[in-house]
């Protein structure tokens, strides 16, 4: 029989990641989620999913779960946790306090925790962020959303230099564009369902698992330009 698969979802309250482990627990995978907020509806949940406390921006919160983790055997660490950042989206107007936070959560503080559960991730494993489409620097013709851009942009430097450190390692190291999706987000025009994108991001994954790939890629498999 083959062996379990384990995964391990950061950011799964609800939204892409809740998706994420219903999709991977229905297939079979072995599923350890964090929340930041508990939700009733969250991963605990779906029968045997391991559910951790956890604020990614908390640095010893992070630095006590990776040790916690330690003796964890994972196939794929997903870090999809993050934020939209000021309504305003504005360089000028933004405060101290807004920058940090948008760019902590969705560059700064993902490759931390991946850094800190590195030794965690079997060879084949597949370590994935969660980017976006509006990350990419090179597809960034129209602007808008300047702020969530530029830390989706920063998340993908952050990674790239990452994939460069683990390259001895057998490990696919992906930044994944979920599509936009109906959640509270993408918000309700977006036409791609959480299933359908969860569905599509574990496919990506599953077949990147002992291939140590380093790629940009969309929910389709389509790739796109860093
Ligand atoms: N929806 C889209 O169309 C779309 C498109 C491109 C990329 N994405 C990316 O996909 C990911 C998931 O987005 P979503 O649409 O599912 O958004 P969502 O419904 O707003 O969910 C965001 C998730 O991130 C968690 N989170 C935020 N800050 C956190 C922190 N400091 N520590 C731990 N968890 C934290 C939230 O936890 P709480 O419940 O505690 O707030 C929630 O589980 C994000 O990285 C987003 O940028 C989404």
């Amino acid at each position: 029989m083959p062996q379990t698969r384990t995964a391990l979802i950061i950011g799964a309250s609800r939204g892409i990641g809740l998706g994420l482990v219903k999709t991977l627990h229905d297939k079979g995978w072995n599923v350890i989620a964090t929340v930041r907020t508990e939700n009733p509806e969250g991963p605990q949940a779906f029968s045997g999913v391991e559910v951790h406390s956890l604020d990614i921006t908390h640095q010893s919160a992070v630095k006590s779960f990776a040790e916690q983790m330690q003796n964890q055997d994972l196939d794929l660490l997903f870090v999809c946790a993050g934020i939209t950042g000021p309504q305003h989206q504005s360089a000028t107007n933004a405060d101290d306090q807004e920058i940090l936070e948008v760019f902590k959560t969705n560059a700064i503080a993902p490759l931390s925790i991946a850094q800190q559960l590195s030794s965690c991730l079997n060879e084949g494993a597949v370590l994935a962020f969660m980017s976006s489409i509006m990350g990419s620097t090179e597809g960034n013709e129209n602007g808008g959303m300047d702020l969530y851009r530029a830390s989706k942009a920063a998340l993908n430097s952050m990674v790239r230099s990452y994939a460069a450190k683990l390259s001895g390692r057998n490990i696919s190291v992906l930044a994944l564009h979920p599509g936009w999706v109906k959640t509270a987000m993408g918000g309700d025009q977006a036409p791609v369902t959480v299933s359908e994108s969860a569905e599509g991001l574990v496919a990506q994954i599953e077949k990147r698992l002992d291939k140590g790939e380093h790629k940009f890629l969309d929910y389709q498999g389509q790739s796109i330009p860093w």
